[in-house]
């Protein structure tokens, strides 16, 4: 098959370039700048300069593909990420981006569209387990996921078929990880909720994976990610992976103080990936967190 990727050279669009070339499919990956036209070209993938904002660029990059993977975002990392009007930009991938790429698939005739979302979607349900029937809490910080998925599910409506990947927290050779890995090895704290709560987590090279057998699978919305993992296991595989024996949580107080863009971060969340591996054979290459997911990081 023939990919069009937006986000091709973020950390989702590197993993899925190899794993769509492993898979023998090939890739045109979405580039706003030379830099990233050259980092797509390096990898083995067909840049296409545009923006996904401008809909006639990428439908003319989309045309004789068979489907579109939307992996663009732009999550602010570290404490920028609590700075007013922080998430202005990825509001506007989520909200408009998504509707563009949509529209922009249906001008060129593509007929399925693979839409990057997050399992941070759900609300909190403590030690029971979360399926893709499990409830949703739409905040400020959700919504915009939640209207994302709507947007690629678009393309029903034209006949093709929408999948929404919810993918657990990227944690690997990322920069989120790469943050908390420099102020768990300078013992600072880096635990957001419940010591004893679940996090859904992703091992990078896995994201890839899971686009590749989102190519084949039954239109409709899946959890995808490694067994869930307490918040406090989460926090000591950094923390040694950082060179320190345990990692420490920040206080209930501080969280608060970050409002709605904290608490999505504090959700005990012990979500089920089971329904994606039944309907597409998909498994994790990583299925278990351990410190060595965060081998790549240097130590400061
Ligand atoms: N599920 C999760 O946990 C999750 C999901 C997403 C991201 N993150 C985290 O967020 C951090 C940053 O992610 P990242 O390193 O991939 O970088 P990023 O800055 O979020 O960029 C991601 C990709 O989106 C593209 N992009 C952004 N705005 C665009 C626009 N208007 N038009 C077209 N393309 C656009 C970027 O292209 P350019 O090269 O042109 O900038 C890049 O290819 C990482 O730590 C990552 O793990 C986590």
């Amino acid at each position: 098959m023939k990919v069009f990727l937006t986000g091709a050279s973020g950390v989702m669009g590197r993993s899925s370039i190899q794993a769509l070339h492993s898979a023998g499919h090939d890739v045109v990956g979405l580039a706003r700048t030379r830099e990233s036209a050259a980092q797509i070209a390096d990898a083995g993938a067909e840049p296409c300069l545009g923006d996904l904002f401008d809909r006639a660029a990428m439908s003319a990059g989309m045309r004789n593909c068979d489907a579109v993977a939307n992996l663009a975002t732009r999550v602010p990392v570290g404490t920028r990420a609590l700075l007013p009007g922080s998430l202005k930009a990825i509001d506007e991938i989520r909200f408009r981006g998504s509707r563009v790429v949509a529209e922009a698939a249906r001008d060129a005739g593509v007929g399925r569209i693979i839409q990057q979302s997050l399992s941070f979607m759900y609300a909190d349900q403590g030690d029971d387990w979360i399926d893709e029937r499990s409830p949703i809490d739409v905040t400020r910080a959700t919504e915009p996921v939640i209207v994302a998925e709507d947007n690629a599910a678009a393309i029903n409506s034209w006949g093709g078929t929408a999948v929404s990947l919810r993918f657990g927290l990227i944690s690997g050779n990322d920069a989120n990880s790469a943050w908390l890995f420099r102020r768990a090895a300078a013992n600072r704290s880096i635990g957001l909720g419940e010591e004893t709560g679940w996090m859904h987590v992703i091992h990078p090279e896995d994201v890839g994976t899971a686009v590749v057998h989102a190519l084949m699978a039954p239109g409709g919305a899946y959890n995808v990610g490694a067994e869930p993992v307490r918040r406090r296991n989460y926090v000591n595989s950094m923390a040694l992976a950082a060179g320190r024996t345990t990692g420490r949580f920040l206080p209930g107080w501080t969280v608060r103080l970050g409002g709605k863009k904290l608490e999505i971060l504090t959700r005990s969340q012990r979500v089920s990936s089971q329904l994606f591996s039944d309907r597409t054979g998909w498994q994790p290459r990583h299925p278990q967190l351990t410190p060595d997911w965060f081998h790549g990081l240097v130590r400061a």
